[in-house]
Order: C-alpha cells, then sequence, then structure tokens
C-alpha cells in the first residue's frame, strides 16, 4: 500500500512538474534523473523497449501531414510499444497522435517526433555544403535556430542534423549534406548547428542529432552505404572531431551509420558507441541507428538474424531503433534468456526519457502543436530574410575577368539561358524537407523583378539537364546573338546529390558543356552560374568563360539572391570548403595531405603524381574571390618559441586594394614538420571573416597554444610534440604568406 502511494505522489509530481520527493535535489540534471528513475520504476520491461522503437510514419519513407492514424498504430501507441515516430508532421497531427500516447497509454509518456530538417523546414534554406562556404559558423547558427522556429511551429521537436561527415570524396553524394573536408571548419560548423537548432530548449527549439556516427563519409570509391576502411589515427584526427565537437556543444543526439568501420558496422560498435562516446566523451544523451541500420547487421554478415542484430546493437550501446523492429519484436525475449541485462534496457530508456524531460514533453506535451504559431512563422517574412541573407553568404565566385562581375545596370538586354536557369524544383537542392517548388525564386524570375523592366530579359532553355537532346541550341543561340549578355545557368539537377546519389565522374551532366562551347562562339560575354550539390571539374568553362559564381543549391530565394550578387548590392564572399579536382581520376584530393616521401614534382619523373595532370586541383580548399582584390602581409609572431603554456600570438595585415567594399575569410594554417607520425602538409586552425572598405587595411590577430597542435601520435596519445611548425596566412589554402615557430619544452 505504502509502495503504491509513493508511486502515485512520484506520479503526480511528475505531471505537476513538483519534486516533492527530496530536498536535496539543485541540479536540472538531477532533477532530470530523478524524475526519469520515478518514471522507469513504473514501466514493464515491453513498456520500456517500446521507448527503442521508432516507426516511420506511412509506408516507406516520406512525410506524412494530417491522416487518420491506422489501428495497428493507435494500438502500438496505446501499448506504449513507441517511443518516437519520424515523417508524422503538422501541429495538428503531431497533437492526434500524442494525445492517444498520453491519454490512452497507461503511463502517458510523451512521443518525440522527428523529421530530416537539414537546411529548413519549408523556407528552404542552401544546402549545409553551401552554408560551410560562408566560412560563418555564426550564420550556419542563424540558419538552423530559423529552421528549428519553423519545424517546432509543425509539431517537430528533433531533426536528424546535422550531418557532420568529413567527406573527402565529390562523387559521394552526401557531400552536399555536409560542411566538407576540413576537420576544423567541420567542427566549428558542427557547434554552431547544434546550437542554431537546440537553443535554450525553448519551444522554438528542436533537439540536433549528429550523423552518421562515424566515418561515413570515408565510403570507398566514394559509393553511398560502402565499406569505410580507415586507420584508426584517420579516425580521431579526420573523422571524429566534428562529432565531438558536436558532444561538446551539448548535442543530445547521435545517429549511428549504415557503414561498416574497420570490419565493424557502427550500429554494432561498442567501440564508437560506448567507449569513445560515452566513456571518452561523456555523451549524456542517446544514439538512434539509421534507418534498418540495426536490420542491416545481418546484410552486413555479423549478425544470423534479426535477433542476434538486435542482441549486438543494443549491448553495443544503440538505444533507439529506426524502422527495424528488431527491438521491439526481440529484445524481451533477449532479456529472458539473460543475453541483453534489464540494466543495459533501463540505460537506454533513461538516455530516452532524460531527452522528453529535457524537452518538456512531460510537462507539456502539446508544447510543439500550435496551430497558430505554425500559421505565422511557416514561410514568414522574417525566416524568408534569414535565408536570403545565408544565400547571398554562401556562393563562391570562382573567376572573375575583366571584371565582368558586378554587372551593369545598363545592359539593354541580358539573355538568361541554360537548364537551371527557370527550374524553380532544383534551386531546392536535396533532402528538401517540406520544401515547395511554388515557393521558390528561379533565376529567371530573381533577375526580371530586379531589373524591373529597365533591362530586357530574354530565356532560353537550350538544353536539359542530363539529357542527350541538342534541339534546344539553335534557340539559345539565337537569344544569345539578340543579346548584351548571357548569363548562363549550369549545373546538377537537385536529385543527383544526397543520399544514394553518388556519381562516378564530376563532369556537368548531358550536354551542358557543349552548349556553354556553342553560346561561346557567339562571342557574347558570358556569366556563369552553377548550382550543384558537390564539386564539378569544370575545366573548359575555368578556362574560357569569363565569370563563374558557384551558387551550389541555395534554397527558396535562389533568384532573389543571385540577382542581388551579381548586380553587385552584396559583395560575394565565400570560400570553398571542399577542394574541387581537374577531374574525378585526381580523387582523393584535399588540402590537409601528407608529404609522401616523394612529393609530387613533374620535372622528377619518379615523384607522386599523375603523368597527365598538373599537381594541383581546380579550385583549392579555401579558395573564393571577391569583386574587390585583397593583399596580404607582415605576417607577424609575438615569439618564435613557445611552451605548452604560452600564447602565441598570429598577425597578418589584410588590405582592401581593389574598388568595393567587401568581406574576406582570412585563413590560418600551420603545418607540424617533424613528428613521430607523419604530419599533413597544411592543417586550418583559424579562420576570421572582415569587412574591410575600399583602401581600407586591418591587422588580423590570431591566437594559438599547445592544444591546438595535438594530433594522435605514434603510442595513440592526443598530445603534441616540440618541434618546429611553420605557419601560413593568406586568402585560401595555397595563396599565403609563411612564417614559423618552435615549440619547445618547458
Ligand atoms: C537515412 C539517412 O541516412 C539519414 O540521414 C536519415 O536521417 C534517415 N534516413 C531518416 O530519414
Amino acid at each position: 500500500m505504502k509502495k503504491h502511494l509513493n508511486t502515485l505522489i512520484i506520479l503526480l509530481s511528475i505531471f505537476f512538474n513538483q519534486i516533492t520527493f527530496t530536498q536535496e535535489i539543485k541540479s536540472t540534471d538531477e532533477i532530470i534523473s530523478a524524475r526519469v528513475d520515478s518514471v522507469i520504476a513504473l514501466m514493464t520491461l515491453d513498456e520500456k523497449i517500446g521507448q527503442l522503437n521508432q516507426l516511420s510514419f506511412g509506408i516507406g519513407w516520406g512525410p506524412t501531414v494530417k491522416s487518420n492514424v491506422p489501428d495497428e498504430y493507435k494500438e502500438l501507441i496505446r501499448e506504449g510499444k513507441i517511443g518516437s515516430f519520424l515523417n508524422a508532421l503538422g501541429a495538428d497531427f503531431t497533437r492526434d497522435l500524442q494525445k492517444i500516447a498520453v491519454t490512452e497509454s497507461r503511463l502517458k509518456i510523451p512521443l518525440i517526433f522527428g523529421y530530416d530538417v537539414i537546411h529548413g523546414f519549408k523556407t528552404i534554406f542552401p544546402i549545409p555544403l553551401a552554408e560551410a562556404a560562408t566560412w560563418q559558423p555564426e550564420m550556419l547558427e542563424m540558419s538552423t535556430h530559423y529552421q528549428a522556429l519553423e519545424a517546432s511551429s509543425a509539431g517537430i521537436n528533433w531533426t536528424f542534423s546535422p550531418m557532420v561527415d568529413i567527406a573527402r570524396d565529390p562523387r559521394w553524394g552526401r557531400i552536399m549534406e555536409g560542411s566538407g573536408e576540413d576537420p576544423y571548419l567541420g567542427s566549428l560548423m558542427a557547434a554552431a548547428s547544434v546550437r542554431g537548432y537546440q537553443g535554450n530548449l525553448s519551444d522554438k527549439n528542436i533537439i540536433a542529432c549528429a550523423k552518421h556516427y562515424a566515418g561515413y563519409g570515408g565510403a570507398e570509391g566514394g559509393r553511398d552505404y560502402n565499406t569505410v576502411d580507415i586507420s584508426e589515427r584517420t579516425l580521431q584526427d579526420v573523422y571524429l572531431p566534428p562529432f565531438k565537437s558536436a558532444v561538446d556543444a551539448g548535442v543530445q543526439t547521435l545517429m549511428a551509420s549504415f557503414n561498416e568501420i574497420n570490419g565493424v558496422p557502427s550500429s554494432a560498435s561498442k567501440y564508437l558507441l560506448t567507449d569513445v562516446l560515452r566513456d571518452e566523451w561523456g555523451f549524456k544523451g542517446f544514439v538512434v541507428s539509421d534507418w534498418n541500420s540495426i536490420g542491416e547487421l545481418v546484410i552486413h554478415g555479423v549478425a544470423v538474424d534479426l535477433k542476434q542484430a538486435a542482441n549486438i546493437a543494443i549491448n553495443a550501446g544503440l538505444d533507439m531503433d529506426m524502422e527495424s523492429r528488431a527491438y521491439i519484436t526481440y529484445l524481451a525475449a533477449l532479456v529472458k534468456e539473460g543475453k541483453v541485462s534489464e540494466e543495459t534496457v533501463n540505460e537506454s530508456v533513461k538516455r530516452v526519457l532524460r531527452v522528453k524531460f529535457l524537452l518538456g514533453l512531460f510537462d507539456d506535451p502539446f508544447k510543439y502543436c500550435n496551430e497558430e504559431r505554425e500559421k505565422e512563422t511557416i514561410l514568414s517574412k522574417e525566416v524568408k530574410d534569414a535565408a536570403l541573407e545565408v544565400a547571398k553568404k554562401s556562393f563562391v565566385l570562382l573567376k572573375n575577368e575583366n571584371n565582368l562581375l558586378p554587372l551593369k545596370k545598363d545592359y539593354k538586354k541580358i539573355a538568361v539561358i541554360g537548364p537551371l536557369a527557370n527550374s524553380t524544383e532544383n534551386p531546392l537542392g536535396g533532402w528538401a524537407a517540406m520544401g515547395d517548388s511554388s515557393d521558390v525564386i528561379s533565376i529567371l524570375a530573381g533577375l526580371k523583378n530586379y531589373v524591373k523592366g529597365n533591362t530586357e530579359i530574354l530565356f532560353s532553355e537550350g538544353c536539359k539537364i542530363n539529357d542527350p537532346s541538342t534541339i534546344g541550341f539553335t534557340d539559345a543561340i539565337n537569344t544569345a546573338n539578340n543579346s548584351d549578355i548571357v548569363i548562363l545557368c549550369l549545373g546538377e539537377g537537385n536529385d543527383m546529390s544526397g543520399e544514394a546519389c553518388s556519381r562516378s565522374t564530376l563532369d556537368l551532366p548531358g550536354v551542358q558543356e557543349q552548349l556553354a562551347k556553342e553560346l561561346f562562339k557567339t562571342g557574347k560575354p558570358i556569366v556563369v552560374v552553377l548550382m550543384n550539390g558537390r564539386p564539378l571539374s569544370i575545366n573548359w568553362l575555368n578556362e574560357n568563360i569569363l565569370a563563374i559564381l558557384e551558387t551550389w543549391f541555395p534554397g527558396i530565394t535562389a533568384g532573389e539572391a543571385i540577382a542581388q550578387v551579381l548586380f553587385g548590392d552584396y559583395n560575394p564572399a565565400g570560400k570553398l570548403p571542399v577542394t574541387f579536382p581537374r577531374t574525378v581520376g585526381q580523387i582523393p584530393i584535399y588540402y590537409n595531405h601528407k608529404n609522401s616521401g616523394r612529393p609530387g614534382d613533374l620535372k622528377n619523373h619518379y615523384t607522386s603524381k599523375y603523368l597527365d595532370l598538373p599537381l594541383t586541383p581546380l579550385y583549392p580548399f579555401g579558395y573564393g574571390l571577391s569583386y574587390t582584390t585583397f593583399s596580404y602581409s607582415n605576417l607577424s609572431l609575438n615569439k618564435n618559441k613557445i611552451t605548452k603554456n604560452d600564447k602565441l600570438q598570429i598577425s597578418v595585415t589584410v588590405k582592401n586594394t581593389g574598388n568595393y567594399d567587401g568581406e574576406e575569410v582570412v585563413q590560418l594554417y600551420i603545418q607540424d614538420l617533424v613528428g613521430s607520425v607523419t604530419r599533413p602538409v597544411k592543417e586550418l586552425k583559424r579562420f576570421q571573416k572582415i569587412f574591410l572598405k575600399k583602401g581600407e587595411s586591418k591587422t588580423v590577430e590570431f591566437t594559438l597554444s599547445e592544444k591546438d597542435l595535438r594530433f594522435t601520435t605514434a603510442d595513440m596519445k592526443f598530445a603534441s610534440e616540440p618541434g618546429t611548425f611553420k605557419v601560413y596566412a593568406g586568402t585560401n589554402s595555397v595563396d599565403v604568406l609563411e612564417s614559423q615557430f618552435e615549440l619547445v619544452q618547458d
């Protein structure tokens, strides 16, 4: 009787948010943990396992808005056999589902609703690779803040984002979902994204999920889902830092990746999921599998059947099962057979409940179900303005000869040509959530709006994105001939990057390059506007076209952002977060490679190079021009020797030497010349985006300390080693000033 009374008191305390049972409780963590314990004490094994089960609403992948709840789902929710849905959206619809959970199930535990809000919910922002090209973590923080604002108004409280996979192979379609090739830039972006989504976990924030843990971007051949075989050192120094950074920034969930890594699928990896993530990094949130990645343990060949897969995954530390139904089907039996301890299940359940408490769902399960807020927020001006700002900042000017850009305002006729010119679907990019092409401003529409009838805008599609037909060439050529300048809009379709969208070539698809060559013959000045989700090898364009603007997939404000940048209302300042190879055969090519014993030298046959290619990429990491120019001088260090207690101050002067005000990303790299293991030829350590008026100069200061020099040493410790380090500062990873210092033992 006394026990029941206690239970009642605890339950009341949960639902009325009053901690009545102890005076010692102080921190939020302690309060939550006590509340979690009080819930878990009431749960049957089946109810516990239910919390670890996540199902997608509807059949297959894809979002479901307001619809009838099938009896099967109703029953599962009532029985407490679902902890979370993905792909169920809308304030009203999530309310319907939540209502069943909190009124019809025995313990009334609220559901958590997940969705892939990758670069926007309805207001689609630029793809994440583009957001990384801003080199402004605060831009990504703003973007994810607004993405959360929209998603949270539509019942969503958990996004499967950010993707923080380092990607060194542009054939991999998912390169577009991340921040590119560099662990330092990637780590800053990961943290910014987590801050933006999660904020202070108010009803306008959502829980973030760092994915895909781990090594997913290292797929052999860039082929999605493929084997990953990388050294422990590379894993530690290159692939894991962004995850660690997300954890340090307070990310509440991680997603285990599909791939195997060095023989062990991530979803079965106790090393990754427990030893590194929890024991080393102290992660307190929960890990969700990728879609059926527990089921795929059987296909990988590490489990004979789904039951063994469930056993391996839960014991490795994988808390929530997305869609394979392995846990809901087999965990209870595994516990009874003694293969999985109830304690292990309890730990996972506690982690899930903890996040639900953090979100405040126990206190107000309908916190995210406010139809009025949904109406006000979705596609609101505030969110669209933010998307426009990020888009402009994400563009990278790859070439601009004869100062063709910015466009003069007195052209009489501008020809807008190409398969991406009038497209409203493609600017959304991949993983565009609830994005709708009817909300997108195409390049053509953007330019027409911009010139407001003062200039005539002509249009011809020329060709399709990925089609052999050249039938539209004649019209395109006539249109070009009939105009003063051509804006040629080329690139990939939005369905050519993203999940399962690996490509074996980085060339422009279809006959687009041929179209460019034909238009080139007209002698008209041409500006190429590129849209794509990965680096492209655009050698011919680079050699022949005067101006090239990389706009990635800019989201719904595409045309507006592009018009403003082409006409110079905003001076582009984006920098490449990933190397652009000359050809697919150059892959892997990334700036922070090792030197080798025979670094490439075209004059020396027996060196590391290709017989038929220059040593350099088409555009290096960190590259990007401006309508103005910058000069760098006076790279200076306050010391030429530091100990581990010192701070090294590095300064460099940057001058705007051109004709426009503009922003510049000042980049700082180091090179550890000699180590117990070989070290990269350059590593990005700091950067700063500065604004300089025409003629203005600024001295930019950076501070480094011994901590910044650490790496995984020969004996697998994360430490620095005394010796000489070079310091490079410049406008990209190649064009740099150079100095050096020594790290000495104190
Ligand atoms: C599979 C993808 O790999 C992952 O990134 C995504 O979050 C899930 N599906 C859910 O849609």
